[in-house]
């Protein structure tokens, strides 16, 4: 693979385009879908108020609540496919947003440590780093089972490492294997291009009990 400085800026960019993409596929969606939720939910509640008593009004009690139910899973979608707390709140406030999401609906016990100010980053490294963090936290339910984990951020002058440890079942391979197999999805893989679009260094290890993720990313004075 070429080290080359323009492999890292094609990578960059690339990232950048998918991103962007991303950012207009969530505003398209909530605007053209989350109005027009929203309007059924309005006519059905209508409906329902009109048809009290009649036999219509359990049909329009359950499209209330099934456009309620799509309502919530739209904006779950929207929030994977753009999160756009980190426009206005800053990666802090993001990962804060994140752990509450991965704790509540995915039963996983997490704890975040941030030393330093992640706000001053430049922004495209804020969602490359908050995309690894949200990627890691995923990895960590699904294929290991992970009941707790912790994430750690230290950013300095030079250099932000960051570690997302967690306490589910050992890799059972190396990094480069992982992403090679070939049934694997491109979660590692996105994490590998974000942290090589940055000319940081990855490593992914097993501990005595658990699995460690550490990012480093050298940052320019
Ligand atoms: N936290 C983890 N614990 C155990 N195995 C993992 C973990 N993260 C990734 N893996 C392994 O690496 C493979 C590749 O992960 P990934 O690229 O994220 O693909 P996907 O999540 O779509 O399967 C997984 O199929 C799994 O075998
Ligand atoms: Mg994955």
């Amino acid at each position: 693979m070429s080290e080359q400085p323009e492999y890292h800026t094609l990578i960059r960019q690339n990232l950048m385009l998918i991103e962007n993409e991303r950012r207009e596929i969530a505003f398209e969606l909530h605007n053209e879908i989350g109005q027009n939720l929203t309007a059924i939910r309005t006519a059905a509640q209508l409906m329902h108020r009109q048809s009290e008593g009649r036999q219509t009004h359990p049909v329009a009690e359950s499209i209330v609540s099934l456009t309620d139910q799509m309502y919530t899973s739209m904006h779950s979608l929207l929030h994977r496919l753009h999160p756009s707390i980190l426009d206005k709140f800053g990666l802090s406030d993001s990962l804060l947003d994140l752990i509450t999401f991965v704790q509540e609906y995915m039963g996983l016990k997490c704890h975040l440590d941030v030393m330093g100010n992640l706000d001053g980053l430049p922004e495209d490294l804020q969602l490359a780093v908050y995309r690894i963090v949200q990627e890691a936290l995923t990895n960590a339910v699904r294929h290991g089972q992970a009941t707790e984990t912790d994430v750690k951020l230290f950013v300095s002058k030079d250099a932000l490492q960051v570690f997302v440890y967690n306490n589910g079942t050992q890799l059972d391979s190396d990094l480069d294997a992982l992403i090679r197999h070939k049934s694997s999805g491109i979660g590692l893989l996105g994490i590998q291009h974000r942290v090589q679009a940055w000319h940081g260094d990855l490593a992914f290890k097993n501990l005595d009990d658990g699995v460690k993720l550490s990012c480093s990313f050298p940052l320019a004075n």
